[in-house]
């Protein structure tokens, strides 16, 4: 069994992406000192490194790395080793220009940038076994060693190619998958425009075409692009397996941002011995903490529940979006924290000292261009030693109380063209459901729709437009078994190559909810209806209706007006020892906290009215105990009540009947007993 916590590492990981090479060797002595002050215990280096480490084919330059290494091992800093295989040197490129991606219009990237690769290419699968051979034989043995980070977030910016080595894989990952090119043809349904394909050799990547192309055949370039850059982390941690037993080979995920929607990171959760993740605040008028909050839950599901770690994220702005805002006093360790409360073994950032040169020069770091006389250093400095405090609490778990599916692949088939509504946006509903129950303070586990879910009281799927049979059946022994399910319209609508399931939608999931959709009647643009409730109350929805047509169900919500007016709206199914709801609209968040409090109460979820909104509470435990976070988004002092009395880490006072919790600030509770 690999390891999976990083070598040597007695704390919480504390640091960041450590880029020592764009700055004079004298400037290293004063780094490690600093980082020492920070109480920095763990930094990522070479990341970006290769046209440093090998200047030229086959010349290797380790000289600078062995002295980095070692000033770090000699101030106790563990380090996170990248393979750099991100970046090849220009003269790989200059040697084999077909190694640079192309995109479906046939268009090649150039070099200049980073992360421009074919991930078919053999030049380049065969330059990066290199580069990975030889670190891994130069520093397995290194006493400051921790962890290997493979690349650096596989799937971005260049998600698929589509030159000619990338077709002539896909024919044979496609030959692999389905045996013979007539399963093809029934796949992806080539009857429907004359696509019927003779062999796998007439079949292409999905190029440019006039119109919308087939959605089955762009649903599979999805998985074998995702598939093949698997392949090429496999290839490079198998060779640090084999080279470097001990240390755990991790690469970082980007788990919740949707400008990384092309891995499957249910299939990569099971390949990494470590799971890490990425996350950075989208600025884009929402609640960014519930967002980091989502993207933190979704990590730790990928890892099935196991300790995961936060590899990178700010200390304040970041520089690629419109709009870069500052972070505000005391945010950046409600960040942290934050990500520690669901699961993470501790804060690492992008970077520790910011660059002067190059694309990133205005991004945050740790140590700011202005130094240590800077608000930013000193929150910095101040997390260390919080994250010091909290050291253990490592190896505990996050305590959930609901699951919400999740399948990247019915994401992948939902954004596919010609859907009944644009305005329709899978993600978006998850990013609501989401939002509804963390509003509740009830802590998400996510979930694959084929896996056990008998430990959850309630599921919520917020629209999982794509479903396996094996998916359905799956949902219906939960609520057999006793489980309550909360079902989104459009859900369990096709099967896994975007075919319509037989008979009356939503196939996969009419026998559980007890109801057909006889039409789905979206709405046009800044089109509202309302539904009416049992109490009569009323309740705002817009984009999307349908006419259900209950056989079995319940009505309890009606359409008051729209297309759909007079019909259920959202239906409740008793089934076996449980219940499904369904929700045939896009409701507000009022409408969807009304749902999920009538929800909660079948599945019997704890209601927690006297916590204030955006006062995140978690709870990490076991062996070591267990520990109530409490972290306080607001502009006010808030009071949480305790269940249980405990000490407090961060100030070591003891708390008993309620823990206080001062503007912006985070506790953390150990509870007695
Ligand atoms: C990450 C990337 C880092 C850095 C950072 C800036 O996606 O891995 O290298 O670019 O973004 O926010």
């Amino acid at each position: 069994m690999p390891e999976t916590t990083p070598k040597g590492l007695t704390g919480l990981a504390f640091g960041g992406d450590y880029n020592p090479e764009q700055w004079p060797e004298s400037v290293w002595t004063e780094d490690v000192r600093l980082m020492r002050e920070a109480g920095v215990s763990m930094v990522s280096v070479g990341i970006f490194s290769w046209a440093l480490l090998e200047p030229a084919p086959g010349t290797y330059d380790f000289g600078w790395l062995d002295r980095v290494l070692d000033l770090l091992h000699a101030n106790g800093i563990r380090v996170d080793l990248g393979t750099p295989t991100v970046v090849p040197p220009v003269w790989f490129f200059r040697a084999h220009p077909e190694a640079l991606p192309v995109t479906a219009d046939g268009r090649r990237y150039e070099f200049g940038s980073r992360g421009a690769i074919c991930h078919s290419n053999a030049d380049y699968r065969a330059a990066a076994a290199n580069i990975t051979t030889r670190l891994a034989e130069r520093y397995a043995d290194h006493p400051a060693l921790a962890l290997w980070h493979v690349h650096n977030e596989y799937g971005v910016p260049v998600s698929a190619c589509y030159c000619d080595s990338c077709a002539a894989h896909f024919r044979r990952w496609l030959a692999a998958e389905y045996g013979t090119v007539d399963a093809v043809n029934e796949a992806w349904g080539t009857a429907f425009w004359g696509q019927r394909y003779g062999g796998f050799d007439e079949i292409n990547p999905p190029r440019l075409t006039p119109t919308v192309g087939n959605p089955a055949q762009a649903l599979d370039y999805k998985r074998f692009a995702d598939a093949t850059i698997r392949e090429n982390f496999r290839a490079e941690r198998d060779i640090l397996h084999r080279l470097s037993p001990g240390v755990p080979v991790t690469t970082n995920f980007m788990t919740a941002l949707s400008q990384c929607d092309s891995i499957d990171y249910w299939a990569w959760g099971r390949e990494v011995d470590l799971v890490t993740n990425d996350h950075y605040l989208i600025t884009d008028g929402r609640r960014t903490h519930v967002n980091l909050a989502m993207a933190a839950d979704l990590t730790r599901s990928v890892a099935g529940g196991a300790p995961w770690l936060l590899l990178e994220h700010s200390t304040s702005g970041v520089n690629w979006q419109p709009r870069n805002p500052a972070k505000t006093p005391g945010q950046m360790a409600r960040n942290s924290l934050a990500h520690v409360a669901r699961g993470s073994e501790g804060a690492m950032f992008f970077q520790w000292r910011q660059s002067r040169r190059g694309a990133e020069k205005f991004h945050s770091a740790m140590l700011p261009h202005g130094g240590t006389d800077t608000r930013v250093w000193r929150e910095v400095v101040g997390l260390g030693a919080s994250l010091d405090a909290l050291r253990e609490i490592r190896s505990t778990r996050t305590v959930a109380d609901v699951a919400v599916l999740w399948d990247w692949h019915s994401w992948w088939a939902q954004n596919l063209e010609w859907r009944p509504s644009e305005d329709h946006d899978a993600r978006e509903r998850a990013d609501a459901f989401y939002e509804a129950l963390y509003d509740r303070h009830l802590t998400v586990d996510f979930a694959h729709p084929e896996a056990d879910l008998s430990a959850y009281p309630l599921v919520v799927v917020p629209a999982l437009y794509l479903m396996t049979e094996a998916a359905g059946r799956n949902l219906t022994r939960y609520v057999e078994g006793g489980g309550t399910l909360l079902v989104s319209y459009f859900s369990g609508v096709v099967d896994e190559h975007d075919a319509v399931h037989e008979g009356a939608c939503p196939g996969a999931l009419r026998d559980v909810l007890g109801l057909t959709v006889e039409e789905f009647a979206p709405l046009l643009e800044g089109d509202t209806v309302r539904v009416t409730g049992p109490d009569g109350t009323g309740l705002a929805a817009d984009v999307w209706t349908e006419f259900v047509v209950p056989r079995g169900a319940e009505t309890v919500w009606t359409y008051a007006d729209g297309p759909a007016a007079g019909r259920p709206a959202v239906t409740r199914h008793r089934l076996g020892e449980g219940t499904a709801w369904y929700v045939s609209t896009r409701l507000g968040a009022d409408g969807l906290d009304a749902v999920l409090a009538r929800a909660g109460e079948d599945a019997r979820v704890p209601a927690r009215p006297d916590l204030p909104r955006d006062v995140e509470v978690v709870r990490r435990a076991g062996g070591s105990g267990s520990y109530l976070f409490v972290i306080n988004h607001t502009g006010t002092d808030a009071k949480v009540p305790l269940d249980t009395p405990g000490t407090e880490l961060l100030t070591g006072e003891s708390a008993a009947g309620r823990i206080e919790v001062p503007a912006g600030a985070v506790r953390v509770v150990r509870l007695d007993g």
